[in-house]
């Protein structure tokens, strides 16, 4: 293909660069891209095995019925304000190609997920990001001043871990003509949620994942929460069939098995603690995480040698070589296990 034929916006961009995927089998500490630990609901593998030959043969619906159907009833929102995406990085897709015209402005608190820029350069919209206030806080103000279209808000943010109050978020909203998009993929590790602003204001989208809370990263299902107007014009810009059968029935039936979602929250969580104060104990610094994962400090720098150390013993975390990043590393919650070959690997690795 002759490079002049490539939009010139595609052949300037570096596109978005995945977190390492290991072959199946390899035998990895897999710390890397925030997945789940435990497996999905039994129910879901049913779901799966229950899908008739039909179901494959026919499109499915397009709207994912079924999904909607359970998560109205699990989040108490109406099925008409739900939309469904195939993982919720296509949600993000779907509302940059929704909102944001050529030249328009996204706006963003950063460092954040860096996916964002690449979807909003996809469009060739305008990135005016603003630094977290102090404290991670949610730097309002500044964000109104850019006069952006849209404002991108991951809460908990990635790869912080931390989480802004849904005041702050209200607030925001409240003081801004556009979009506010509050990306909620990490939300179910979380104390709180602002779904509810989603039902409440006109300019608020609320996304959200199953690949995390719901141990469905392999499946790609995620799904936005906004007022039906809005999902309706959404709905517009997506592919016809984004979700395929399969996913939809595995997607429907892990939402609907909150007990066994909750469960596994909850050993996060308690892990989450746990890691934490193993890392502190080894003099590394951590910030307080809302997420699956937390973002800690290498004590005396040198995040990327730690980075490459651990791969070489077989575990994986993430470094980003990035403004106000490189001297961390991002570590996912994994099980007991998981936080044990971790810290064995550290405490033992003279020089790291
Ligand atoms: C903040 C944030 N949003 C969205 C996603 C995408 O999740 P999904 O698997 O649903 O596409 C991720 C994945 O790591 C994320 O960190």
């Amino acid at each position: 293909m002759p490079q002049p034929l490539v939009r010139t916006t595609i052949r300037a961009i570096d596109g978005y660069v995945p977190g390492e995927q290991p072959p199946p089998g390899a035998r990895v500490t897999k710390l890397n891209t925030n997945e789940n630990p435990y497996p999905p609901s039994p129910r879901v593998l049913d779901a799966v095995r229950a899908v008739p030959p039909h179901a494959l043969q026919r499109y499915p619906h397009p709207m994912a019925r079924d999904f909607r159907a359970a998560a109205s009833r699990v989040l108490g929102v109406p099925e008409d304000a739900i939309l469904a995406g195939n993982g919720s990085d296509d949600i993000l897709t779907i509302a940059t190609r929704t909102f944001l015209a050529p030249g328009n402005i996204l706006a963003y608190p950063e460092p954040t997920y860096s996916l964002y820029p690449v979807l909003a350069r996809l469009q060739d919209a305008r990135i005016v990001t603003v630094s977290w206030a102090e404290g991670w806080s949610l730097p309002i103000d500044a964000l109104v001043a850019t006069g952006a279209r849209a404002i991108y808000l991951a809460n908990p943010n990635a790869p912080s871990g931390t989480c802004v109050p849904v005041a702050a978020i209200e607030a925001l909203a409240r003081a801004f003509d556009g979009l506010v998009l509050v990306d909620e993929a990490y939300v179910d590790f979380a104390d709180a949620s602002a779904l509810g602003l989603a039902l409440e204001l006109p300019n608020v989208v609320v996304s959200r994942t199953m690949s995390k809370a719901y141990s469905l990263a392999g499946m790609r299902f995620g799904f936005a929460v906004t007022r039906p107007e809005t999902v309706r014009e959404m709905a517009k810009v997506k592919d016809s069939y984004n979700c395929d059968a399969v996913s939809i029935a595995a997607a429907a039936a892990a939402i609907a098995d909150q007990e066994y979602a909750r469960g596994t929250w909850a050993k996060i969580r308690s892990e989450r603690t746990r890691l934490t104060l193993a890392l502190e104990g080894l003099g590394w610094c951590v910030l307080p995480s809302q997420a699956n994962f937390v973002l800690a400090t290498v004590p005396g720098g040198g995040a990327a040698k730690v980075h490459a150390s651990l791969k070489e013993r077989g575990i994986l975390v993430r470094f980003f070589d990035a403004r106000g990043l490189s001297d961390k590393l991002r570590i996912t919650v994994g099980t007991p296990e998981d936080t044990d070959a971790l810290i064995a690997a550290l405490s033992r690795a003279s020089g790291l």
